[in-house]
């Protein structure tokens, strides 16, 4: 299974990703490319170091389909048939979701429905929550509203702050995002098999 990862930032769930893939963890599998929007993204330096083709594609005086329709082409190039958002910070357009159906998913550190969207962990907190966690999803074109794959809970603690929440969550994804990403690439295996 071709996997293209796409990221805006530090990009650990997707280095968590191409590790297991690397190792094998991830059956069957090959990381394609690394996209990101951002050219300073930490992560691009982090996919080159294990050997992954990063292709960078800015938004900058483009409308969100023209900048779509640049990473759809590029993952078609490179025939991708699973997108992993991680830590992707864009809506993708109707255009992008039609162009690999059911075959988009996305980390979200919340427990899902609850708290989609931006600014999670300090809404969390202000509401007193006792516990927190991750959610591996579909992508449709409801924000952070796709079918859950995986879900993983995470204890809060008194006297958390929103960076000690995020990095104990974010240290939680990364076997979140393994396992969910594991199970498509072996029912991707036995369907390839069966046809
Ligand atoms: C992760 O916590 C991920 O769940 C979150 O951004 C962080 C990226 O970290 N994603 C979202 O909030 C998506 N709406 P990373 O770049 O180290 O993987």
């Amino acid at each position: 299974m071709k996997i293209g990862i796409l990221i805006s930032g530090g990009g650990s769930n997707m280095v968590a990703l191409v590790d297991a893939v690397q190792s094998g963890e991830i059956p069957d599998s090959e990381v394609a490319v690394v996209i990101s929007d951002k050219p300073n993204a930490e992560g691009l330096e982090k996919a080159r170091a294990r050997g992954v083709e990063t292709v960078i594609f800015e938004r900058k005086g483009r409308t969100r389909e023209e900048h779509d329709a640049e990473i759809i082409a590029e993952l078609k190039k490179r025939d991708v048939e699973l997108v992993c958002l991680a830590g992707y910070m864009r809506l993708l357009s109707p255009s992008f979701i039609r162009a690999f159906p059911d075959r988009i998913i996305n980390i979200h550190p919340s427990l899902l429905p609850a708290y989609p969207g931006l600014d999670v962990h300090e809404r969390v907190l202000a509401a007193g929550e006792k516990v927190s966690g991750c959610t591996v999803h579909f992508v449709n074109e409801d924000l952070d509203a796709g079918p859950i794959i995986v879900q993983c809970e995470v204890e809060i603690y008194e006297g958390d702050t929103v960076e000690t929440l995020s990095a104990r969550i974010l240290e939680r994804e990364h076997a979140t995002y393994i396992a969910a990403v594991k199970r498509l690439a072996t029912e991707f295996t036995e369907n390839t098999e069966k046809s």
